[in-house]
């Protein structure tokens, strides 16, 4: 969470630090500050607020300079007002920081500072970096005082540091929050993720943990913080600046609802290879062997979690492999108990996410393979796994996650048919009937989505609604808990997802006329168990809203309103199911006036615990 922005050359600075903050907003959109070095001297703007405010800021100042950093902040210690805000500067102004990550030890250092003398202006912890600096830098460089500092606190960071006294320079830093240096030509960036630099600059540097980076305009030095120099290591990149544009529609949730179908078919043509042969490139980087697998253990959080559930089913089912999945802030602090020749698996859209990374280092130091399934290349998750599959879901900008949840399950579901093929559970001509069913969702897809204007009528009944049940068994438990967590995040609506057979152990005591209730009732083979449970809601005066399939006449009885999915295999309903509480959830979260892109207090990219 929180997005650095950092400049070193001839161009626009203001508009190379604004654009930049602006592509990193999803990580973090409480406040946003920018510091220049103009002729040597240090100014800093910033504001509490959306990007907007900063912009209206400085609007007709004529800002020049050839150096700066920014800051887009999800807080964390401090609440959003502008002193609170990065960046960040010493006692005399002369120096400027931006931070990303929780600094644990922050208090000790702060009173140690104050007692002696040094006054603090923020609640944030950042701020006690700034002052540490400058308390080492009495008889040091910038560099060494920086890396005085990095040696006491404690904690998480990506930061970039730019100071008066040395103006040809940035310090960036990086531990366990994800730091990218552009190498340019006689000019220089660094950010948290590549989209601010893509249009740049395609040669890239990953900073790696504890390393630390002096940049000048012509040149950039890598280290370690008070150790050696390490060698330069730039990488490629071969892929473009996604369109960040919402492309025709409102809000970019809802292109990327509509644009399932093209990840599906994206997904594909990148896997299945020849007569329906499956390959994954990136899945054997580091011995991971399919074939010795004794059990998973799935790694994620929020939505990837969801995936996940689904993931569990679509293994066990077709590979016969015991599949454990855990939310990663769980697993992380509990006993992990080898059984010999287990897998970790993360799934992540960002690859960025601390908890799932922390699983993921855990594991890795316990000696288990790591593998998995990422949406953003040369992400950290993606770095320092063992073997991985990427959702190519392409650039997902909503905070609420849509086509990468598609994405991780089309990509499960081939690991999965692909695994239990090379374990001999699964013979070829079952899989390519499989594969062949799967060609179809992009089309089934493409029909949901030309019905978007049911579900937009089904919102303006229930926008008023203060709570919501979604309900599912089997494969569509987990589309019910991801149904109710895309309702809560972008409408602030209470919604609770409850697999339909729990209902009768507590949650059926809240049902009453007023409440409406989400069924996701597919023609699967829990589906006359789902039918005794919606009917138990109805008897209960519960307000139904069924995801049924297509042709299933009966439900209509039970229906206070009902949406049709085509008919599809059972392990393939959840790819469909989602969608239309999606666009429901959507067009509730439109009607009460919500920011669906970037709803309160979140942030697309969790990178603090
Ligand atoms: O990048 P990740 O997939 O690791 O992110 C995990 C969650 O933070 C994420 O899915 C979150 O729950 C979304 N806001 C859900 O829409």
């Amino acid at each position: 969470m929180c997005g650095i922005v950092g400049y070193i050359g001839d161009r626009d600075i203001t508009s190379i630090l604004l654009v930049g903050l602006q592509r990193l907003s999803y990580r973090g959109y409480d406040s946003s500050g920018i510091g220049i070095l103009s002729d040597g001297e240090l100014s800093t703007w910033k504001k509490s607020g959306k990007l907007v405010e900063l912009e209206t800021m400085i609007d007709g100042l004529s800002i020049q300079g050839n150096i700066g950093i920014g800051h887009t902040r999800w807080a964390t210690h401090g609440i959003p007002n502008d002193i609170n805000s990065h960046p960040h500067v010493n006692q005399s102004k002369k120096l400027a920081i931006v931070h990303n990550g929780i600094i644990e030890n922050f208090s000790s250092i702060k009173s140690r500072l104050s007692k002696q003398g040094f006054l603090f202006r923020s609640q944030t912890d950042t701020e006690v970096i700034a002052h540490l600096i400058e308390y080492y830098m009495a008889n040091a460089s910038l560099e060494t005082a920086v890396e005085n500092a990095l040696l006491e606190i404690q904690g998480s960071f990506a930061l970039a540091v730019i100071a008066e006294s040395e103006p040809d320079k940035i310090i960036a830093a990086r531990r366990s929050s994800p730091l990218i240096i552009g190498v340019g030509d006689n000019e220089n960036f660094i950010s948290s993720d590549i989209n601010p630099i893509l249009s740049h600059t395609k040669k890239v540097v990953y900073m790696n943990d504890n390393e630390l980076a002096v940049i000048t305009r012509d040149h950039i030095q890598l280290k370690l913080i008070s150790g050696p120099e390490i060698p330069l290591k730039t990488h490629q990149i071969n892929w473009n600046q996604e369109a960040s544009e919402k492309g025709g529609y409102d809000h970019f949730m809802l292109k990327e609802i509509h644009s399932q179908p093209h990840v599906v078919r994206t997904i594909l043509s990148k896997y299945i290879k020849g007569k329906n042969q499956i390959q994954f490139k990136d899945l054997h980087r580091d011995g991971i062997d399919l074939k010795l697998i004794n059990r998973f253990i799935i790694q994620a959080c929020g939505t990837s979690w969801h995936s996940g559930l689904i993931g569990k089913y679509l293994i066990e089912q077709y590979a016969h492999v015991l599949t454990e999945v855990d939310i990663s802030s769980e697993f992380r602090y509990r006993q992990m108990i080898s059984q010999g020749n287990d897998v970790v698996m993360g799934l992540s859209q960002s690859g960025e996410t601390a908890d799932t990374l922390a699983c993921i280092r855990e594991a890795k130091s316990k000696f288990y393979k790591v593998l998995s399934f990422v949406n953003v290349k040369g992400s950290s998750i993606d770095r320092e796994s063992d073997g991985v599959i990427y959702s190519h879901a392409g650039q997902e900008v909503g905070v609420a996650s849509t086509k990468n949840y598609i994405a991780q399950i089309v990509t499960i579901y081939l690991f999965a048919i692909h695994l239990a093929h090379i374990k001999g559970k699964l013979s070829k001509d079952e899989l390519v009937n499989k594969i062949d069913q799967l060609n179809k969702i992009p089309e089934y897809m493409d029909s949901i989505l030309s019905k978007a204007d049911e579900l937009e009528a089904m919102a303006e009944k229930y926008y008023l609604s203060r709570e919501f049940l979604f309900i599912g068994r089997g494969l569509n438990y987990p589309t019910a808990l991801e149904g109710a967590l895309k309702l809560k995040e972008i409408s602030y609506i209470h919604a609770t997802g409850y697999a339909a057979g729990e209902l009768k152990h507590g949650p059926i005591a809240l049902i009453d006329a007023k409440l409406p209730i989400v069924c996701i009732s597919p023609q699967t083979s829990t589906y006359e168990k789902m039918l005794s449970n919606i009917q138990e809601v109805k008897a209960r005066k519960g307000k139904t809203i069924i995801i049924a399939t297509e042709g299933d006449k009966e439900i209509k009885n039970y229906a206070n309103d009902l949406f049709y999915i085509p008919k599809a295999p059972e392990e393939l309903t959840p790819l469909l199911a989602c969608i239309p509480l999606q666009l429901l959830s959507y067009y509730i979260a439109v009607k009460l006036d919500c920011d669906v892109d970037q709803p309160r207090n979140l942030a697309k990219s969790v990178t603090v615990e």
